[in-house]
């Protein structure tokens, strides 16, 4: 008789087998978004930071979408009566928060967390997502398949315990973590 353990193995062995066949992948969407605001024109040319709008991500799992408040911090006084920016105006007077729609999204069962991979400073955002800043539209530009995420982990070396971290607890993955354990990715 197998024991629950060993089928659990065996099925991870089968659904290793049979991914290469069903990776899901979104590489390529760009959908249209309900406003039309352009990175290109504010990380671009008017560089302003990634993380001026997407504050979350060196907090925690996600990095965010800024709400419209915080386009409101230039915007009443830069192109106030442009349309788009009218439909920020619109969304805060009704308390109507605009519907982007995601361009990035894994399933379910795996894990990921923008901090743990920004705080340290050696990733940048274009590492994952391409250059944002010259992006109309956000365009998914990377697989995000766990075979892309596997070939980054492999290279990496953990922290080997003992190691000293100078990032706050709860900010670095736990001294020892196995960048390529199947539980760091799916918990
Ligand atoms: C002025 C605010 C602002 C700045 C600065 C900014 N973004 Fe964004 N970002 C947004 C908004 C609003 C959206 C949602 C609409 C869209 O997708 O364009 C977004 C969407 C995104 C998305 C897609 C999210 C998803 O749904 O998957 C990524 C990735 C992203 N930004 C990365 C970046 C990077 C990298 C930089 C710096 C190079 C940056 N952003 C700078 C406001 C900003
Ligand atoms: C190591 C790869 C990696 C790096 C580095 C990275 N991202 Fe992401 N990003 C992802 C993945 C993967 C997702 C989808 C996560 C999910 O669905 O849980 C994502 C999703 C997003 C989203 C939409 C969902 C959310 O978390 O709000 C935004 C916005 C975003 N990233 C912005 C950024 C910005 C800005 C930076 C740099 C400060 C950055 N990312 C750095 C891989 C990365
Ligand atoms: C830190 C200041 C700042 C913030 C925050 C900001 N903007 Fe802007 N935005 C600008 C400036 C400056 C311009 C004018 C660029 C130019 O003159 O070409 C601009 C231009 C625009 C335009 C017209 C340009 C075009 O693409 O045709 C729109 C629409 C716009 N912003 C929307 C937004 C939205 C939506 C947000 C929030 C997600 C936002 N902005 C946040 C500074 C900002
Ligand atoms: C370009 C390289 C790179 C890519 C791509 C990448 N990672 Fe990582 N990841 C790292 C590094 C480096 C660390 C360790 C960070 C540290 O030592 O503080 C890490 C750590 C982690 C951790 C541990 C965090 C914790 O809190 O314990 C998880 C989970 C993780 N990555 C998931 C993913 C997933 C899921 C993907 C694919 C969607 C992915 N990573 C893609 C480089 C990458
Ligand atoms: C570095 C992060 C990471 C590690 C480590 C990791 N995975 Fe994944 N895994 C992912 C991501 C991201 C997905 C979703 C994208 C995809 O299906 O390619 C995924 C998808 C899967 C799926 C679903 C495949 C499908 O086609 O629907 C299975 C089953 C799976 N992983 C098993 C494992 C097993 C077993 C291990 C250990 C040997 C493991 N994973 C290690 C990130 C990881």
């Amino acid at each position: 008789m197998i024991s629950r353990r060993r089928s659990v193995l065996l099925l991870s062995a089968l659904a290793l087998g049979a991914m290469a066949a069903c990776e899901p992948t979104n590489q390529g969407y760009e959908p249209e978004q309900p406003v039309a605001y352009s990175h290109a024109v504010h990380a671009g040319g008017q560089s302003i930071a990634c993380t001026y709008c997407h504050y979350g991500a060196e907090r925690g799992r996600y990095a965010g979408i800024p709400p419209a408040s915080v386009c409101m911090n230039c915007h009443t006084k830069v192109l106030p009566d442009n349309e788009e920016v009218q439909k920020i105006v619109r969304a805060i007077e009704l308390r109507d928060p605009i519907e982007w729609y995601r361009v990035h999204k894994l399933p379910d069962h795996a894990y990921f967390d923008h901090s743990a991979h920004v705080v340290t400073g050696e990733l940048e955002c274009q590492s994952c997502h391409g250059s944002v800043e010259s992006m109309g539209l956000v365009r998914q530009e990377e697989p995000l398949t766990m075979g892309w995420c596997l070939d980054c982990h492999r290279q990496e070396e953990p922290a080997a315990p003992g190691a000293a971290s100078d990032l706050p607890p709860g900010f670095a993955p736990a001294v020892g973590t196995n960048l390529v354990d199947c539980a760091t990715c799916h918990r």
